[in-house]
């Protein structure tokens, strides 16, 4: 649906961008003209007629939702796999602070089979942690979890110490899964330290076409997922009388409004999630558990290339929105997860660190 839909769109794309580059050749300087108007001493009403260049089929083509854009989150089955990234986890002697290492601690990744989650692990493993990956998918998690370790004894041929790296079934909106998943974690590795929440989706419907129980299913999970994890997590360190960190995997989407799949259910997810974690942030001060979010843009993992693949019109849309001019790649988390969780970033708590290409400077 998607698919055929942008293909409609597509002339009136071509037309919009070579009106856009026709103005631009008449007058190249006329983005850095000032709104002489605006300084303007005379007394002006507001005009009832539209000014020239408020009329055609441009107005608002590149900062509009397009209501008839609708993508469901496929599938289980139909979810391509995630590999670990290589290349990324050898020793190496590069001076660099020994305050990044995560030498000793135990991190638990929710949604961490697939995707952002389990590049987000691999970063852990690297950095020196033992983790568990929580996933709703448990025999993709098992199997990833048997990877990182693989790659990480591939990239490391006789090292003394291997990570621990365990697999756990949960489903994160579910308190009581939330609670078993926790308890299992603390039997198995004996405490945990950091938490990642990387559980969430997106889908894109028109607002009043979203079907109801699936808006509540994406709250759900992105939201009550990621409270429900911090709290269990927190109040874990606060029994054990330790610091600790957590990443809260939010989006730009918490902060912007995507164009042109309409998607407000998820984008007011993710501003929850932002605010959650500045909220936690301060609830927990006097704890030492510090709470920051990680803000990626669009980021280039095995399912967003698919949607890509089948949708080349939409990369084109999408990446024309990046000043940077290309989506991230998963490991382009690995740094920043790790500073946020390492006592790199030991004064900074309630903080929102966008990985976004820059797209949300424009
Ligand atoms: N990919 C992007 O471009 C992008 C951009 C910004 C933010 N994000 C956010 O990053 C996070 C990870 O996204 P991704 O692209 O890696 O997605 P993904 O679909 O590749 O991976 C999500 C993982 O979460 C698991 N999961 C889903 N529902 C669950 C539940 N109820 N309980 C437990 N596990 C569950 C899935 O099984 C999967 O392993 C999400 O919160 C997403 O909103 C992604």
């Amino acid at each position: 649906m998607l698919h055929r839909h942008l293909l409609r769109q597509a002339p009136r794309a071509l037309q919009n961008s070579s009106l856009a580059s026709a103005r631009l050749a008449s007058n190249p300087l006329r983005q850095c003209q000032p709104a002489v108007s605006a300084f303007s001493t005379s007394p002006r009403r507001l005009e009832d007629q539209p000014h020239k260049g408020e009329v055609g089929d441009h107005v608002g083509s590149f900062s509009r939702t397009d209501n008839q854009i609708q993508v469901e989150y496929p599938a289980e089955e139909k979810m391509p796999r995630s590999k670990p990234v290589q290349g990324r986890g050898g020793f190496h002697f590069k001076r660099t602070l020994a305050s990044f290492s995560l030498e000793g601690n135990v991190g638990l990744v929710t949604g961490g089979a697939r995707g952002l989650g389990l590049v987000m692990s691999q970063a852990l493993v690297v950095s020196g942690a033992d983790v568990a990956i929580v996933d709703l998918n448990k025999e993709e998690a098992e199997r990833q979890a048997d990877l990182l370790v693989k790659s990480f004894k591939d990239e490391n041929p006789g090292a003394e110490q291997v990570p621990k790296v365990t697999a756990h079934y949960a489903d994160v909106a579910d308190p009581e899964s939330v609670n078993q998943a926790i308890a299992e974690v603390i039997r198995d590795h004996g405490k945990i330290d950091n938490l990642v929440t990387s559980a969430g989706f997106t889908e894109n419907f028109d607002a009043i076409a979203y079907p109801y129980d699936r808006v509540k299913k994406l709250w759900g999970v992105n939201v009550d997922g990621t409270y429900l994890f911090a709290i269990g997590v927190a109040k874990h360190l606060m029994e054990r009388k330790v610091p600790g960190s957590m990443v809260m995997i939010g989006s730009m989407s918490g902060s912007i409004v995507n164009v042109p799949q309409p998607q407000a259910p998820y984008n007011a997810a993710k501003a929850a999630v932002r605010h959650l974690c500045a909220s936690l942030a301060v609830e927990w001060a006097h704890a030492n558990i510090r709470v920051n979010t990680i803000s990626p843009g669009y980021m280039l993992t095995a399912l967003t290339k698919k949607i890509l693949d089948d949708n080349p019109e939409l990369a084109q849309k999408w990446t024309s929105l990046i000043p940077q001019g290309k989506m991230g790649r998963p490991e382009d988390l690995m740094g920043a997860v790790t500073f946020l969780l390492s006592d790199a970033s030991a004064y900074m708590t309630g903080a929102d660190l966008r990985v976004d290409g820059g797209y949300t400077l424009t």
